[in-house]
C-alpha cells in the first residue's frame, strides 16, 4: 500500500525517522526515560504478553470507534498525551492540534509545551490544559484563569513526578536559550540533520526553548525552561486538600493523570471528585522501577467502576495495544512518544499518519476478534498470563 514518499506504515517507522532527522539531544529528550529504563521497556512489552482471542466469524460490517471522555465526542479511543517538548519542529504543538483536530480527537497540552495553550485552543477546542502544581495555591488560581480564559475543555492535574534526573545512556544537553554562543556549540549535532535546520530556517527563526503557558498571562513574557522548572522543584507536594481545592475551583471536566495505585484512584474521585483518572507512570519518566501502567490498569478499573472515566497511557505504538487496554477497562487511551515521533518525522501529516495507524489497527483487531464496537471488548477478548497484573494499592493486592 505504498503512497508518497512521507507516508509511513508503522510508529516504529515514525521513530527509525525521528532518530535520523532530529539532533542528538532533542531525539533523547524525546526518548526520555530514566535510571535504567525499566518502566520505559515495561510499558511496551506488557503489552506483548497479553494475547488476542479469535473468532473467525460473526464480526459486523462496520466499526464504532467514537467514544466520549471528558465531555468531548472523539471520532477513536486515542487522545494525544500532553508532553512538554521543545525544539522538535517550529510548528511544534500547533501541527499536532490541527492534526488532532482533523482526525476528531482531543489533546492534552503541556504547561511546559512551545507554543501558548491560547493559539492551541483556538487550533483544537478539545484541548485539555495539562499543569503541575507549581508554586502554591495562589499560583495555581492564575493558571486556572488563564486555562479558563483561553477557553480549555478541561483540565488536567499530573502528579507523578520525582526529579529524577540520570540515565544509564545519558541525558540530552539542554542549553537555557539558543544564542550564538550555543548555536555553535550545538553546531556539530545539528549539521548532520539538514532537513531539522531546513524546517526552521523556512520558519524564519531558532527554536525558542521557552515556556509560555508557564507565565501567569499571555501578556507576560515566556519562562525559559529551566526557570520554571527550577520553581516547580522548590514547591512542596500537594495535599489530598490541595488536589480537592483545585479541583473545586475548575468548573469544568478535571483529570488526575500518574493514577497507578486503586485506593489513591477512589480517593481522587470519592474525596476530591475528579471526572477522569489517567492510569499512567509518565511513560516511564517517573521514578524507575514502577510497573508498566498497564499491569495496574485493571486494579484501577475495578475500583472507580463507573464512579469516573478510566484512561490508560503509556507504551502505546499500535492499534492492538489500544483494544487490549479498553479490554482491561480503559475507557480510552492517550499517547505520547507515537505522537512525537510523527511530529519529528512529518509534522501536522506525520501525527494525522500516526493516528491513522492507530485507528486502522483498531479496525483490525476488532475485526480479528469478532467485535463491532470499542464499547464490546472486554477481557473475554485476551489471553492474560498468570501474574500479569500488578494490583497496587487494591484490596489483598501487592503494596500497603
Ligand atoms: C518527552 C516527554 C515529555 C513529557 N512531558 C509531559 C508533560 O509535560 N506533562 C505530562 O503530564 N506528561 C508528560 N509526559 C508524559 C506523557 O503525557 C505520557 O504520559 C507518556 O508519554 C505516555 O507514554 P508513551 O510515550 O509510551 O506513549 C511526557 C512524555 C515524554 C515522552
Amino acid at each position: 500500500m505504498a503512497s508518497s514518499r512521507k507516508w509511513f506504515e508503522s510508529v516504529a517507522e515514525a521513530h527509525r525517522r525521528a532518530r535520523r532527522r532530529l539532533p542528538r539531544s532533542v531525539y533523547k529528550a524525546l526518548l526520555a526515560g530514566t535510571e535504567k529504563g525499566l518502566t520505559l521497556r515495561d510499558n511496551v512489552a506488557a503489552f506483548d504478553e497479553l494475547g488476542l482471542v479469535p473468532r473467525l466469524v460473526g464480526a459486523p460490517g462496520g466499526f464504532e470507534l467514537s467514544t466520549r471522555v471528558m465531555g468531548q465526542e472523539v471520532s477513536l479511543p486515542v487522545l494525544v498525551s500532553p508532553t512538554g517538548v521543545q525544539a522538535v519542529h517550529p510548528e511544534g504543538e500547533l501541527a499536532v492540534a490541527r492534526a488532532a483536530a482533523s482526525r476528531g480527537t482531543a489533546m492534552g497540552l503541556s504547561s511546559f509545551a512551545s507554543k501558548p495553550v491560547e493559539e492551541v485552543v483556538a487550533a483544537n477546542p478539545k484541548t485539555f490544559f495539562q499543569t503541575y502544581w507549581v508554586g502554591g495555591r495562589d499560583r495555581m488560581l492564575r493558571v486556572l484563569e488563564r486555562a479558563r480564559e483561553a477557553g480549555a475543555a478541561g483540565l488536567i492535574l499530573t502528579l507523578d513526578w520525582s526529579f529524577s534526573h540520570s540515565r544509564d545512556w545519558g541525558s540530552p544537553r539542554i542549553p537555557d536559550k539558543i544564542d550564538l554562543r550555543t548555536a555553535l556549540r550545538f553546531a556539530p549535532e545539528v549539521a548532520g540533520r539538514p532537513g531539522w535546520l531546513l524546517r526552521y530556517a523556512r520558519a524564519r527563526r531558532l527554536p525558542e526553548l521557552t515556556v509560555p503557558n508557564m507565565a501567569p498571562s499571555p501578556k507576560d513574557p515566556a519562562p525559559t525552561f529551566f526557570g520554571a522548572y527550577a520553581e516547580w522543584m522548590q514547591t512542596p507536594p500537594p495535599t489530598w486538600e490541595d488536589v480537592a481545592w483545585l479541583r473545586g475551583r475548575w468548573e469544568g471536566p478535571f483529570m488526575l493523570k500518574g493514577v497507578m495505585r486503586a485506593d489513591e484512584a477512589l480517593r481522587a474521585v470519592e474525596g476530591a471528585g475528579v471526572t477522569a483518572v489517567s492510569v499512567s507512570n509518565h511513560g516511564g519518566n517517573n521514578i524507575d522501577g514502577l510497573p508498566a501502567s498497564v499491569r495496574a490498569l485493571p486494579a484501577v478499573a475495578e475500583a472507580v467502576g463507573d464512579r469516573a472515566e478510566v484512561l490508560l497511557d503509556g507504551g502505546i505504538r499500535r492499534g492492538s495495544d489500544v483494544v487490549k487496554a479498553l479490554a482491561l477497562g480503559a475507557r480510552a487511551v492517550m499517547i505520547g512518544r507515537a505522537y512525537l515521533w510523527g511530529l519529528a518525522a512529518g509534522g501536522q501529516a506525520g501525527v494525522e499518519n500516526v493516528l491513522d495507524i492507530l485507528r486502522a489497527g483498531v479496525e483490525s483487531t476488532l475485526r480479528g476478534v469478532g467485535k463491532g464496537s470499542v464499547h464490546e471488548v472486554g477481557r473475554e477478548d485476551l489471553v492474560v498470563p498468570e501474574g500479569f497484573e500488578r494490583r497496587l494499592g487494591a484490596p489483598g493486592g501487592d503494596g500497603p
